[in-house]
């Protein structure tokens, strides 16, 4: 297949790249560059040993979707392009929305122009409702959504955007990935996340303080009712969650409609766990103030994974010790990031 990846010189999107080139597939990335490095490209191009084709575009803008979909040939679109951070969110909701909502209505009218009607879609575990309870159930596909953020909502709108376009349109075929915690970094140590000012999220910021870049990692909470004290979360190795977006686009050759899944290893680990596997990984000790809690953070986040695992054919493999391990190489070799 030929896929357009947008955002492909991001963190999960670039370690797509490489896993659709190592199945065979055909890669091209639209990226604005807005929270990415153009060394991505040239680190993903080293590792996949070949040029990886790419513009520099915004998915706003129709004119440059129709130069790239124009080019011909693609089957799918993976569709990882735009803005995360749910704080920020909070703060902008016309750049969340402009860029989340309207930049993927764009792409999908742009699509349906060209003919290429397959997406999979970068949807987040942050459109499931915050469940207070002290020993929730895992996260199955149809547990209650309602997102806190503006991030969630323009998560969710996509959602339902996309589910109204394919009861309108048979010949859609849409995967609306939903991911729990994506950590860790490619095995090569080559690419990685590259977060721009603080991180918000535990592992990310952990590295940071193991390399130096922050004195210490301020913990929110320890008077959850959990086993320590301190947030539950489901972590998933990238490149679990990578391999995951092939299953997803192959599935969907098989069967047209709109599908939703969940990515995560249905294994919870709180914060202190993680801190003590990255200690084990990088040899470093990580110092910590325990601080008031976030609002909004649920004491456990677990998914339910089983239908990826029945209807992918798909389940994560690399455990907490192994994205630690894999998170600080990259980390130690490139403490600024691809600066
Ligand atoms: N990282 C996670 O844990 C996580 C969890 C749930 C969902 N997601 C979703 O997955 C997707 C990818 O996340 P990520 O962590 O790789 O983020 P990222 O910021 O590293 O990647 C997003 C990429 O999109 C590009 N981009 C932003 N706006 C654009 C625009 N208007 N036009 C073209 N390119 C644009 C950025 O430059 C960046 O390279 C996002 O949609 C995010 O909401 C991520």
């Amino acid at each position: 297949m030929k896929v357009l990846v947008t955002g492909g010189a991001g963190y999960l999107g670039s370690h797509t790249v490489l896993e659709l080139l190592a199945a065979g597939h055909e890669a091209v990335v639209l990226d604005d560059f807005s929270n990415a490095s153009p060394r991505a490209m040239s680190a993903l191009g080293m590792l996949a040993n070949r040029e990886i084709a790419w513009t520099e575009g915004d998915i706003r803008d129709a004119g440059c979707l129709d130069d790239v979909l124009g080019g011909g040939g693609f089957d799918a679109v993976m569709h990882f392009a735009g803005l995360k951070a749910v704080g920020e969110s909070v703060e902008e909701p016309l750049r969340y929305y402009g860029t989340n909502v309207a930049g993927t209505a764009c792409l999908l009218e742009r699509m349906e122009a060209h003919g290429v009607r397959t997406l999979v879609f970068s949807s987040s575990a942050t459109v499931y409702r915050v469940a207070d309870t002290e020993d929730p159930a895992p996260l199955g596909e149809n547990a209650p959504t309602g997102a806190e953020s503006p991030y969630g909502r323009t998560k969710l709108i996509v959602e339902e955007l996309l589910r109204d376009l394919c009861a309108a349109k048979p010949d859609w075929r849409v995967s609306v990935l939903r991911y729990f915690n994506a950590v860790g970094a490619h095995p090569s140590g080559v690419i990685g996340e590259d977060p721009t000012g603080v991180p918000r999220n535990l592992l990310p910021c952990i590295a940071q303080v193991a390399v130096g870049r922050r004195e210490l990692l301020e913990v929110f909470g320890n008077d959850y009712p959990t086993r320590d004290g301190t947030c539950v979360r489901d972590y998933l190795h990238v490149v679990d969650l990578a391999r995951a977006h092939i299953r997803a686009v192959e599935y969907l050759e098989r069967r047209p409609g709109f599908a939703v899944h969940n990515l995560g290893t249905g294994r919870g680990h709180t914060v202190f766990e993680a801190i003590r596997a990255f200690e084990r990984a990088s040899g470093k000790t990580i110092p910590y103030r325990i601080v008031g809690r976030r609002p909004g953070d649920a004491p456990v986040t677990l998914a339910d994974p089983e239908r990826a695992r029945e209807e992918l054919g798909w389940t994560a493999e690399w455990d907490l010790d192994r994205m630690c391990a894999d998170l600080w190489r990259w980390q130690s070799t490139h403490p600024e990031g691809f600066e």
